[in-house]
């Protein structure tokens, strides 16, 4: 048995782990960086619309700002906000530089910083204000990092690796500092699990929307890193802003197939299946208001007409110009025989975006010592009750710079080598002899999610979701102690948490707020609060003191 150590270990290899890599990587500082799945695989590699930035001569950061309070709700930091809005700029100019290739106005040609950018509009954007590549923004961006990091002969990529816990002071004998020292994984391939000693651990694990039936997110998005961060007494917040994207492809094989906002940006409009518009009688912004009110306007017209789908119809606009905007999405839709040139396309909300996370500043560190969180699973306060579409890239790249900058002044600090850590034990556990309670189990959180932690909430159906979720993690808590884990097993007890999570906070929220919405309280309070949970096992004297400054 033996512990692997570095300088850092970073736990996921999407925008915010694979950035914090490369602004790590320029000092000679050893790192290892963990990723369930193949490297890219994340929400990262699937981002169509695209960075929002203010980057044209007529728009400002005041008004970039503006927009993402309004969606927030009032419930944005303002000192995370300004951060991460006023660093986008150079936040983007250090991704050219890296050579991420964003689409040109048309007939312009590449100048390098000075290019002319097509900047396209998404729902709450007062500007056109969003930069990208096509459709496929994310993938420009996941696979040009990618290409640097695996350069780099000081990161050690470890594939198929899920982490299942962190080793903190509480694991070692004699230690009462309340930091991290590391984490297990498991190796999938070989089934082992190994141990990660490092001087600093950053979670960016993304976020948790598979607790949700429905979601456009991949497999990876099961809130690993927040259910690993309240394991090891770390705050979370905020869990109860679950963001739906209103228009996901309507298929049964389509499996969270994205129609990004972008395409309401550039004039698509949303219809009933009789033809007629709607958005328009549920607010002034119509198809471009901010998410939250397009998805459940979705929701409240499927339900109120009993329709399977909406559609959302862009035909009006040439052929031409929608296979020059959006490629891939029109690929996409042909595949399960939509041809979205020439006729309306059916769509429904799904689960996207998790708000809430790991409570963390703005240099990515938690409650616990040495222990960061960037990217979409922490909670730096800059999407408050709703996120802005498309500030979440955004605000991996700005916090994965400034965590980069903190992690480097740390471990410049002189210190002791890392104590001995303790191994794994599998002394007590057997092979599992059935999967099927936790394939069964899966299926029912996801459900239960669905139908009563949805779009709408009541405290009844939070409380009967309450209910299940208790009976689920009595079960997964025996199968865990009874049997050797695998990553069905591990993904499982994280959603669980996640689960108990978000709806301890749903219920402790008595208005509606942003993605909150609950037929009980119908409206907000006079102000705005954040919902914090603290953990039995909470450190109170390690905690982290200017959350969202
Ligand atoms: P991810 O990119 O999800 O990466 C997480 C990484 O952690 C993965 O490598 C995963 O394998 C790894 N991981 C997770 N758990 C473990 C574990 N236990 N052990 C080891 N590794 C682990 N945002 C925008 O700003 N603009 C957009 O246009 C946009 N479009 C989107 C479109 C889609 C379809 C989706 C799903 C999201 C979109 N978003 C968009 C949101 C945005 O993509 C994500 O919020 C962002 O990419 C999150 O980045 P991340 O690095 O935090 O996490
Ligand atoms: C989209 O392209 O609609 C997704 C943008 C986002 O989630 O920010």
């Amino acid at each position: 048995m033996t512990t692997h150590s570095s300088d850092v270990l970073i736990v996921g290899g999407g925008a915010a782990g694979l950035s914090l890599a490369l602004r790590l990587s320029q000092d000679d500082v050893s790192i290892t960086l963990l990723s369930k799945s193949e490297l890219t695989e994340g929400s990262s590699l699937y981002a169509q619309g695209g960075i929002a930035a203010v980057l044209d001569g007529d728009d400002n950061f005041e008004s970039h700002i503006q927009d993402t309070h309004t969606a927030g709700a009032d419930l944005c930091k303002d000192a995370a906000v300004r951060k991460i809005v006023e660093g986008a700029p150079k936040a983007i100019g250090w991704l050219v530089e890296k050579g991420v290739k964003f689409t040109l106005i048309d007939g312009a040609e590449y100048d390098g910083q000075d290019s002319e950018y097509h900047l396209t509009r998404e729902g709450g954007h007062s500007h056109r204000r969003v930069i990208h590549a096509k459709d496929a923004t994310g993938r420009e961006v996941e696979t040009t990092l990618e290409q640097h990091v695996r350069s780099l002969p000081n990161v050690t990529i470890l594939e198929n690796h899920i982490a299942i816990d962190l080793i903190t002071s509480e694991k070692l004998k004699g230690r009462s500092d309340s930091r991290c020292f590391g984490a297990y994984a498991l190796d999938i391939d070989t089934n082992k699990i190994k141990t990660f000693g490092a001087r600093a651990v950053v979670l960016s694990t993304g976020g948790a929307s598979k607790a949700y039936l429905y979601t456009t997110n991949p497999d990876t998005s099961t809130g690993d890193g927040i259910a690993m961060a309240w394991r090891a007494g770390c705050r979370i917040a905020n869990m109860e802003f679950v963001q739906f994207h209103p228009t996901c492809l309507y298929h049964p094989y389509a499996k969270g197939s994205l129609i990004s906002e972008a395409v309401r940006g550039e004039g698509a409009v949303l219809r009933l299946p009789n033809g007629d518009r709607f958005m328009d009688q549920h607010h002034e912004l119509a198809e471009l208001a901010p998410r939250d009110i397009v998805a459940r306007a979705i929701d409240y017209e499927m339900k109120k007409g009993g329709f399977d789908s909406v559609f959302l119809d862009i035909s009006h606009k040439s052929k031409e110009f929608i296979l020059d905007h959006f490629p891939n999405i029109a690929e996409s839709c042909e595949t399960y025989g939509y041809d979205m040139t020439s006729q309306p396309i059916p769509v429904v909300p799904a689960a996207h975006y998790t708000c809430g996370g790991i409570l963390s500043d703005l240099r990515g560190r938690t409650d616990l010592k040495r222990l960061y969180a960037v990217g979409e699973s922490s909670c730096t306060g800059l999407h408050g009750a709703n996120r802005l579409a498309s500030n979440s890239l955004l605000e991996c790249l700005v916090i994965a710079e400034s965590s980069a900058d903190d992690i480097r002044q740390l471990l410049k600090k002189e210190e002791s080598p890392l104590p001995k850590l303790p191994q794994w034990d599998e002394s007590q556990v057997s092979d599992p002899d059935e999967q099927i309670v936790v394939s069964h189990n899966w299926d029912e959180l996801r459900r239960f999610m669905w139908d009563y932690v949805g779009i709408v909430r009541t405290d009844k159906r939070l409380e009967r979701a309450r209910n299940r979720v208790s009976l689920l993690q009595e079960e997964i808590i025996e199968y865990y102690g009874n049997f050797r884990v695998n990553n069905d097993l591990i993904e499982l007890r994280n959603l669980a948490t996640i689960a108990e999570l978000t709806i301890e906070c749903a219920l402790t929220r008595k208005e509606s707020r942003g993605l909150h919405y609950t037929l009980d309280y119908p409206a907000s309070r006079e102000f705005a609060k954040d919902t914090i949970l603290t953990p039995n096992n909470f450190v109170s004297h390690a905690p982290i003191n200017e959350w969202g400054s």
